[in-house]
């Protein structure tokens, strides 16, 4: 019988996918999440990729009474990979206390019931915007982290602090973070995507919708960075290569190949792709035409950053494999899935 694997925030975008992945290795997959943010239907579309509906609990990780509860009643469960929490930038410097109190006390709830019901593995999910503006490009796990831009950035870069000390306080604990850069795209089944709830606060959901005909225009937010199309550039992962990366951080712990107990990936492409890059590969991939106009740049975005991914190459063994134009497609083809677009 395959390890069992809690997948928090497995209802969410790269949560599904990963849950997919894990699924199609054999793993037993259960689900907590409290579908703040993401739909149960979620849990039929992954079925129907991997042939299996993982359990599920609907409960939020913050309330640490029923957190208590779940893992006094899943006490085999060998790993958690953790995807919960609030991730809208914007939002966060709108609801500051409502980001540090669900994404900190999420994470100590968690760890508090790993210590007391044994439970060693995590795998934790951070971003790259733990570095801020990176004075050099590209950049490794040892760049030095800045201070966040924003308060959600900042509940990524405290939450790497509390999972570092508590492997330090508790060595049976063995921890990985995970700092994505920027993910894009959808499961080549088109069955599950990104499906933001409002208007998209990223890059390529709100291109898609434009394409869709549910925005009317692409605002791109500057094109006076030092970059040399003046827009600014960063590093576009494909989500089912970002989740095959979370299997491969599992096994490297079940497998106790987790040297240092508690470790950090850059989880990149190594290409850095500007906006307007973007654009123009999507119109190229899809022959469509985007309106899109320019205008002031967004508060809080950096000019450029993009992964060196040597270490997650060499120690993990793995690398993106799909490339921008095939992952782009793969977000029209999830975006005309959802609306229902021939
Ligand atoms: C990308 C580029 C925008 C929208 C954030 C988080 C990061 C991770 C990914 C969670 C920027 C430009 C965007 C638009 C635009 N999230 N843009 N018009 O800000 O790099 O990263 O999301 O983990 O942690 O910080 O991603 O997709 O919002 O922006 O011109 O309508 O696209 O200015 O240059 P970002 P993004």
């Amino acid at each position: 019988m395959n390890s069992k694997i809690l997948v928090t925030g497995g209802t969410g975008y790269i949560g599904s996918h990963t849950v997919v992945e894990l699924q199609t290795a054999g793993y037993e997959v259960i689900v907590v999440d409290d579908l703040s943010n993401s739909n149960i239907d979620v849990l039929d579309n992954i079925e129907q990729i991997s042939g299996k509906k993982p359990a599920f609990e609907q409960f939020s990780l913050a309330d640490a009474a029923k957190t208590d509860d779940f893992f006094n009643r899943h006490r085999d469960i060998a790993a958690i990979i953790h995807f919960a929490a609030s991730k809208a930038v914007g939002e966060s410097v709108q609801l500051p206390l409502h980001y540090y109190r669900n994404n900190l006390v999420s994470l100590l709830n968690i760890l508090d019931c790993q210590v007391k019901y044994g439970i060693s593995n995590i795998v934790f999910s951070s971003s790259c915007t733990v570095y801020g503006q990176p004075d050099k490009l590209p950049v490794t796990e040892t760049t030095p982290r800045k201070d966040a831009e924003s308060p959600y950035g900042n509940t990524k870069r405290v939450n790497e602090d509390i999972l570092q000390d508590a492997v330090r306080a508790y060595p049976q604990l063995k921890g990985i973070a995970l700092r994505y850069f920027n993910p894009i795209g959808a499961h080549p089944s088109a069955l599950i995507g990104e499906l933001p709830l409002g208007i998209p606060q990223n890059l390529v959901p709100f291109i898609t919708q434009t394409a869709a005909g549910l925005r009317s225009e692409l605002l791109v937010f500057g094109d006076d960075y030092d970059t040399p199309d003046g827009s600014a550039i960063r590093d576009y992962i494909n989500v089912v290569d970002l989740a095959k990366a979370h299997l491969v951080a599992i096994e490297r712990l079940l497998q106790n190949q987790n040297k240092t107990g508690y470790e950090v990936f850059n989880l990149g492409t190594g290409n850095g792709y500007s906006v307007l890059e973007i654009v123009k590969g999507f119109e190229k991939v899809t022959g469509l035409k985007l309106n899109y106009r320019i205008v002031e740049r967004r508060a809080g975005d950096i000019e450029k950053i993009w992964a060196d991914t040597t270490f997650a190459n060499q120690e993990l063994g793995w690398k993106a494999e799909k490339g921008l134009e095939e992952t782009l497609l793969s977000a029209w083809n999830w975006e005309k899935r959802v609306r229902g677009i021939r």
